[in-house]
């Protein structure tokens, strides 16, 4: 049995990660891309989705392009902070080939009512970046918030934040359109800091890329090691670079690789504390819970899959 999946992506290099694993997974039948801001602008995003999936040989999954700045500004400026961990164009200033292929002229937001409406929860959506575009197709549609099943990578309920003391990037980004998700999809996982943060990577496996000798090893031991490099600087402590994105990918398929907490979830909007993930206490003795927060990973049993799917499809490329 194949599981669709739509990834909602900022891309970027966990991104790219992200859409690596889907493609590198037989069980799962990516059905589109939808792409926001966040790590690049949305141009950029799409831009890079449209060329990794070129890269891969995967031109018949479709690519739509979201709203291009949270819902409380006007605009968006790539943070000096995105352009250095993931590199100005997103991809650790690795080059590929521009893409042949142009952005679908369907809207993101149309594209994920229209998909839900059609798959019902048998449509899983991975958010990998800030919420926005989710929350205007909360907004549009009554049947996305009922029966719209999300797995997104962002928050921190037991740790602190990655941007703020508080507040993870992701979240930080849109904390009123992560919060309008919250209270309003009835089914949605979280993969937050508390998990990803324990999936980290190292050269020792990107080594394994390299060696391929494939355009496609080449690329993800290129980008990845890159964004190791950016690890060492921001985080010393871990040793390694945090899988965040390609972990709510493998939930979505697998999700015996995490244990979750149910509760129902919201963003504080204000105040120093602005865009944390924390219980909402008006909803707390509700006996519906309408998150899952993971709380423990399978640390091992991840890598595992990670390396042997993202290898496998590496292998697959061409020879360089
Ligand atoms: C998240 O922020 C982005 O920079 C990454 O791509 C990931 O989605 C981690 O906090
Ligand atoms: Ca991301």
């Amino acid at each position: 049995m194949t599981t669709k999946l739509i990834l909602d992506l900022d891309t970027g290099i966990d991104d790219a990660l992200a859409l690596a694993y889907a493609l590198a997974s037989p069980e799962v039948n990516l059905i589109g891309v939808t792409c926001t801001y966040g790590n690049v602008v949305v141009a950029d995003s799409v831009r890079n989705t449209l060329a990794i999936l070129e890269l891969f040989g995967r031109t018949d999954i479709p690519v739509f392009a979201g709203p291009d700045h949270a819902r409380v500004k006007d605009s968006f400026e790539v943070q000096e902070i995105s352009a250095f961990i993931h590199g100005k164009n997103g991809i650790g200033e690795v080059e590929i080939p521009d893409p042949k292929r142009q952005v679908e002229t369907t809207s993101a937001v149309d594209f994920l009512v229209e998909s839900v409406d059609a798959y019902g929860d048998d449509l899983i959506i991975v958010p990998t970046g800030p919420s926005t575009t989710i929350a205007e197709a909360v907004e549009a549609s009554n049947v996305f918030r009922e029966n719209a099943n999300i797995v997104m990578m962002g928050g921190a309920l037991t740790v602190p934040g990655n941007v703020t003391a508080w507040s993870e990037a992701n979240i930080n980004q849109d904390p009123e359109a992560t919060d309008l998700l919250f209270r309003k999809v009835r089914n949605v996982t979280m993969i937050g800091l508390d998990v990803t943060l324990k999936t980290l990577l190292t050269t020792k496996e990107t080594a394994q890329w390299s060696a391929l000798g494939t355009t496609g090893g080449n690329f993800l031991a290129d980008i990845t090691n890159y964004y190791i490099d950016a690890y060492k600087t921001t985080s010393p402590h871990l040793g390694g670079c945090g899988l965040h994105d390609p972990l709510a990918v493998a939930v979505a398929i697998q999700p015996g690789l995490v244990d979750t907490l149910g509760i129902n979830m919201k963003v504080d909007t204000d105040g120093e504390t602005r865009g944390r993930t924390i219980g909402d206490e008006t909803r707390l003795n509700d006996q519906d819970k309408t998150a899952a927060v993971a709380v423990r990973v399978d640390t091992a049993g991840f890598l595992d899959e990670f390396m042997r799917r993202l290898t496998g499809l590496a292998r697959e490329t061409a020879v360089v």
